[in-house]
């Protein structure tokens, strides 16, 4: 059966992980894996899980199975905080998944499901995963423009120009916070247009929602997200709990799908459940178990907020800090739209050979595209890191 089998390309994210994990040097740098680092270069376990632990190895009596869609009051403490009460519960249906991934890979089962012929519109460039799962589930897919590399912002003409090619019934990907990979998020007025176009088209949205918090706040960063769900009456939200409650490997997800009334959100229930039944059955709940404690506490959503906001300062002094010190080493601008990014990417300007270069002759690890996570400096890596690549990427 295996004899001629090939596998697949390796993943160009984990890829870097493991080759960082593997490199022997002292002072290697690691911009890779979007994951939060301290200035010590930790991922440490956030104060506000490590209490919720505490209450759940004291008060829980049972491991017994919750239900094949997850724990209702996750979904509820899920949706206060990503649709802030916009929209009514009985037209959302709610599913919990391992990780911010199972959401995508359940939310596109589901289209599958629904409309086997639909197109999903993807931003360029995008998270590589998007594709490889897209292609997994077996879905046609086209992609609009997103990035400008001139300029390192968003290719506002480019984006409205490809999305016009839209039709009814097709799911644009939007990611509502954070780019991943390029840093350079949809302003207000983009989410507006966004709306428009879609309304107009009878085409429905779906935000991947993997890093909020991480930009401006908890609330403002799901401005856009809670405008298109109050304009259009579908929507599909993929969210994971990995980045901002730093429960990366308890796989923490949530896929909420806005439908147009009760009667069809109790239908997309049974097929969310059902698409977790033939999958894996249930969902983890421990992570899970964790974010709802920590959400419905007042007091250890207070610590919770408070720890993210540290984390969110210190990527954002970390990426005005590469700003300034790339300015320096390169004596030129060029970085400079760096500092107007949001979250943990951005994307150099960088060949996949220079990438090369900067990790063979400087240990100084990034994405094959250039991706760098700025959570991944510290006061005392800025400089290096800089002089690195300004000598790289000259
Ligand atoms: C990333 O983009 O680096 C993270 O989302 C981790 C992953 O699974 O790719």
């Amino acid at each position: 059966m295996f004899k001629d089998h090939r596998a697949p390309a390796p993943d160009p994210i984990l890829g870097v992980m493991q080759a960082f994990a593997e490199d022997a040097r002292d002072g290697k740098i690691d911009l890779g894996v979007g994951v939060y680092r301290t200035a010590d270069g930790r991922t440490p376990v956030m104060r506000a899980v490590k209490a919720a632990e505490r209450t759940l190895l004291d008060t829980q009596e049972t491991k017994g199975y919750v239900a094949l869609s997850g724990d209702p009051a996750f979904h509820a403490a899920m949706r206060g905080l990503v649709l802030g009460g916009v929209i009514p519960s009985d037209r959302v249906a709610a599913l919990a998944t391992p990780g911010g991934t199972g959401a995508v890979r359940q939310a596109f089962e589901l289209v599958r499901r629904v409309r086997p012929d639909a197109t999903v519109w993807t931003p360029s460039p995008t998270w590589p995963n998007h594709l490889a799962i897209l292609d997994g589930v077996g879905m046609r897919r086209r992609s609009y423009r997103h990035y400008d590399a001139s300029s390192g912002g968003l290719d506002r003409e480019g984006m409205q120009a490809d999305l016009e090619g839209v039709a009814a019934g097709d799911l644009v990907l939007l990611h509502g916070c954070c780019h991943n990979p390029t840093g350079a998020d949809l302003a207000l007025e983009d989410w507006r247009d966004i709306a428009l176009l879609l309304a107009e088209r009878g085409a429905v949205p779906m935000v991947d929602l993997a890093y909020l918090g991480f930009s401006d706040g908890l609330e403002q960063d799901a401005v856009g997200l809670r405008l298109i769900a109050a304009a259009l009456p579908e929507m599909l939200v993929a969210i994971s709990g990995s980045k901002n409650f730093g429960l990366y490997r308890e796989r923490v997800g949530l896929v909420l799908a806005l439908c147009d009334g009760p009667k069809a959100a109790a239908a997309v229930r049974g097929t969310l459940a059902w698409l977790n039944r033939q999958s894996y059955a249930f969902p983890p709940d421990h992570g899970a178990r964790v974010v709802t404690t920590i959400l419905t506490d007042p007091a250890l959503r207070t610590q919770w907020e408070e720890e993210l906001t540290e984390m969110r300062e210190r990527i954002d002094s970390m990426r005005r800090g590469l700003a300034d010190a790339l300015r320096e080493a390169s004596g030129s601008d060029r970085f400079g739209h760096l500092a107007g990014h949001r979250g943990m990417f951005s994307l150099l300007p960088a060949t996949p050979e220079q990438v090369e270069t900067l990790r063979r002759e400087h240990a100084l690890y990034m994405i094959g595209d250039g991706r760098i996570n700025v959570a991944g400096l510290t006061p005392e890596t800025l400089a290096p890191a800089a002089r690195a690549i300004a000598a790289v990427l000259r």
